[in-house]
């Protein structure tokens, strides 16, 4: 018998047809369903057209919110930072942050590089010192023949930097790579990369089989795959915060500044040193990156991917964020890989992406980079402030508060007398519907 769950063709269907079949077979209440999906469709039909057409089977869309977190002096210019995200105290955080760090000389910020990369990987049974000896020339008719392909981002300052034959043959028999670094200016450049990189492939097949120095078996190679490598270590933006140990104020509990500086250094020695410290602190890092990143319209899976591995680059999983204490002056920093375009790709369909960008003063990629590093520090800076001060959960449990009233649709009144009776007491679902039933009961 067939199982109702299962259908050919679904991408074919209608919208109205996809919603039919997906509500009749998988919710008991189909019409609520109906109802809700459209509810969020766009009034404009030509935005919901350019909104269907990022992905495939689209029904609705889904609602994430968009905030903002103003405040952030980033090498002396004021910005306010675009974040999505869906997760309570993220944009509070940031926001204290760039309070903090506004006052006392604000974030700093140097892009060190911006290499991209992309590889090709290749399957070759000759001898590996014949193709070392012959890759000069290989190279220069890959470069030549992608010259149609690069000929505008050269004109833009970009193009193809170098291109390195890498023998791997000691790890897998007969496997090499050609690693090619690109500039991709202000785009993240992945389309341009991986148009490039088969282009490659084709031209180093076409020069195994007309050359007259290759033999037959010589000329048979297998090309594996043409894909940009989401690793770019040579991408990197560092962004700093500075201030002399005493400038750092008082903290809760009496704790003085020197107290705070001491405490924060070794919360970010624990994660230098400690893996599963080091996943939740960059988890707490990516909360402010990807916030930004998804606001203007990047990929943050890329970026993801990236900060892990290099943050994995010593063998270690550890910190992406440091902190020096020394001669009473406190510094924290991050070195950040990311690649990140500001035109190109959803930068400029997406409409609040554009607006995004607009709040930003339509950045450059490079001034791009400095602000998602610095939404990175500040976030890190947030939680680490709590963790090592008051805990985090005191700021936490106010907005996990506020969610649960408005579940509960508490009136301004039972807010006000949530909000004072949770204060000391530990926030949970059923305390705070325990608390209203009682004082609805008056
Ligand atoms: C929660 O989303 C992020 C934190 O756990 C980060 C951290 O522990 O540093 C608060």
């Amino acid at each position: 018998m067939k199982d109702k769950k299962t259908i050919s063709g679904f991408s074919k269907l209608s919208k109205r047809g996809k919603i039919k079949w997906m509500v009749e077979n998988f919710f008991k209440d189909p019409e609520s369903v109906i109802s809700e999906l459209q509810s969020y469709w766009h009034s404009n039909e030509e935005q919901q057209k350019i909104l269907d057409n990022f992905s495939e089977n689209t029904i609705s869309n889904f609602p994430m919110p968009f905030g903002v977190s103003p405040n952030f002096v980033i090498d002396d210019e004021t910005y306010c930072i675009p974040m999505v995200i869906e997760e309570s105290s993220v944009v509070a955080a940031a926001s204290a942050a760039a309070k903090f760090w506004m006052r006392r000389g604000g974030f700093k910020t140097e892009v060190i590089s911006t290499v991209k990369l992309g590889q090709v990987h290749f399957i070759w049974h000759g001898d590996g010192k014949k193709l070392e000896y012959y890759f000069p020339d290989i190279k220069k008719k890959l470069i030549e023949e992608s010259f149609s392909l690069t000929e505008s981002m050269v004109k833009r300052g970009g193009g193809i930097m170098d291109i390195e034959l890498i023998d791997l043959t000691e790890s897998q028999k007969g496997l090499y790579q050609f690693r090619a670094s690109f500039e991709t200016c202000d785009s993240m450049g992945a389309n341009f990369i991986n148009t490039c990189l088969e282009q490659f492939s084709k031209s180093l097949k076409s020069y195994l089989l007309f050359s007259k120095d290759f033999s037959a078996d010589e000329k048979n190679i297998e090309v594996i795959m043409s894909i940009l490598s989401n690793y770019t270590p040579d991408c990197i933006v560092r962004a700093t915060v500075e201030c002399p140990v005493d400038d750092l104020g008082d903290f809760p509990h009496g704790m003085t500044s020197e107290d705070f500086a001491g405490r924060f250094f070794m919360a970010v020695k624990i994660a230098e040193i400690d893996p599963y410290r080091a996943a939740t602190h960059n988890k707490g890092i990516y909360n402010g990156i990807d916030a930004v990143v998804i606001a203007t319209g990047n990929d943050f899976r890329a970026i993801e991917a990236c900060g892990h591995t290099y943050a994995s680059r010593n063998g270690s999983y550890s910190s992406l964020s440091h902190c020096e204490v020394k001669d009473g002056h406190f510094k924290f920093w991050i070195d950040l890989p990311l690649a990140v375009g500001t035109v190109g790709g959803l930068t400029s369909l997406h409409p609040i992406a554009k607006r995004s960008l607009e709040l930003l003063g339509n950045p450059n990629a490079d001034q791009l980079m400095r602000i998602i590093a610095t939404a990175g520090l500040a976030q890190n800076f947030s939680a680490l402030r709590s963790l090592v001060t008051t805990g985090i959960q005191q700021g936490h449990m106010r907005m996990h508060l506020q969610n649960i009233l408005n579940q509960l649709k508490a009136t301004k009144d039972e807010e006000i007398a949530a909000i004072n009776h949770f204060a000391d007491e530990i926030v949970s679902f059923s305390a705070v519907r325990q608390f209203l039933d009682k004082l609805r009961l008056g």
